[in-house]
């Protein structure tokens, strides 16, 4: 995976192009009402609480909403923390893997009911998906747009085999959403990274009509490789470490995943943002639900340097060093 991700990836450090300013203004979250929890899986399928708390860290996640309803909402949050009105909006961005019609893109639909203006499309990196909308929409500053929304959504039970134990208690609903300004004065990403090995395609895919499949055993090793390798290019690249690090925001699939790359990069554990205990793995939506969550606990200060890192089917992957505030 190395010479792939070193062919793919592109990171804006020391020599590179720098991309534009650009602030966070807003953050929102939205999950569904339904709540399941590990009990309720043991009461059907041949499985444990404790199984699934030690073996990923879930104990509950939400199920239900479509993938606009829940985007929408989060958005709806974020523009508010923002104190941006909907029609400011000239970039919409929406990160999903499952999108409620295969046409139009789930954004037209987001875009409506919000009452944005200008530009809008979906874009799929699986669970890396967030970081690539963010790192995209911030590019688009460059031509011109001044103020988007970059949401993460997904309803991944709607592509679940809900009988097979191996997938059902991993993956659930849930948005979470950022509202981005552009601005000379912040230099937001600092530097990034993204890539993908297609080879690795048959490790984890749905096809159209069907459930998601998955090698478990295989996706973690090298969910953990390819999200360290990914991080350390742009610590590297930023002339950062670990120890620079104020929060890390890692996708979130499995809790030991988040923990040995947190301690492949020297990160002690309070400094992971972590939600998948009640959220499961939301694909697009782990992270800036993740970030959203640290932001309204307050644990972010003007200058911190966040680290946000997501891979997922393809095998995608995607790191952002971010400086928080304005
Ligand atoms: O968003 C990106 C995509 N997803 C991921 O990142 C997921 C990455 N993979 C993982 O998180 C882990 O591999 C899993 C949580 C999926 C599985 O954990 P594991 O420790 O790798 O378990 P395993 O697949 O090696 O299975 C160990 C045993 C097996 O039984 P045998 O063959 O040893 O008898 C499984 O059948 O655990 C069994 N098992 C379960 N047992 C109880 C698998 N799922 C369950 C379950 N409850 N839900």
């Amino acid at each position: 995976m190395t010479a792939k991700q070193g062919a793919g990836a592109c990171s804006g450090g020391a020599g590179r192009p720098r991309l534009p300013g650009a602030t966070i203004t807003g953050w929102g979250t939205a999950l569904p009402d339904t709540v399941v929890t590990n009990a309720d899986f043991e009461a059907r399928l041949d499985t444990s609480d404790a199984w699934i708390a030690e073996r990923t860290g879930i104990r509950e996640r939400h199920f239900g909403g479509t993938t606009s309803g829940l985007a929408v909402e989060a958005a709806r949050r974020a523009l508010k923390v923002a104190g941006v009105e909907a029609e400011e909006i000239d970039l919409l961005v929406l990160s999903t893997t499952t999108p409620d019609k295969t046409v139009p893109a789930t954004s037209s639909a987001v875009h409506a009911e919000l009452g944005c203006r200008g530009a809008a499309f979906d874009l799929n990196a699986a669970c890396a998906g967030f970081v690539y909308a963010l790192v995209t929409a911030v590019s688009m500053f460059q031509a011109g747009f001044s103020k988007a929304l970059v949401i993460g959504a997904d309803t991944l039970s709607r592509i679940t085999d809900m009988e097979d134990r191996s997938t059902a208690v991993l993956f659930a609903d849930g948005a979470g959403a950022l509202v981005l300004e552009s601005t000379p004065d912040h230099e937001l990403v600092l530097g990034h990274d993204l890539g993908l090995d297609g080879s690795l395609l048959p490790i984890l895919y749905c096809d159209h009509g069907e459930y998601m499949k998955m090698e478990g055993k295989e996706v973690f090793r090298r969910a953990v490789r390819a999200t360290v390798e990914s991080a350390e290019s742009v610590l590297s690249a930023t002339g950062t470490t670990g120890d620079d690090i104020a929060l890390f925001v890692p996708h979130q699939a499995n809790k030991r995943i988040i923990d040995a790359v947190a301690q492949r990069l020297g990160l002690d554990e309070s400094r992971s943002a972590i939600v998948l205990d009640h959220t499961g793995n939301t694909s697009s939506a782990s992270i800036p639900l993740a970030l959203s969550e640290a932001a309204d606990a307050e644990r972010l200060n003007d200058g911190d340097l966040v680290l946000m890192s997501g891979f997922g089917a393809g095998m995608t992957w995607a790191t952002a060093l971010l400086r928080w505030g304005r």
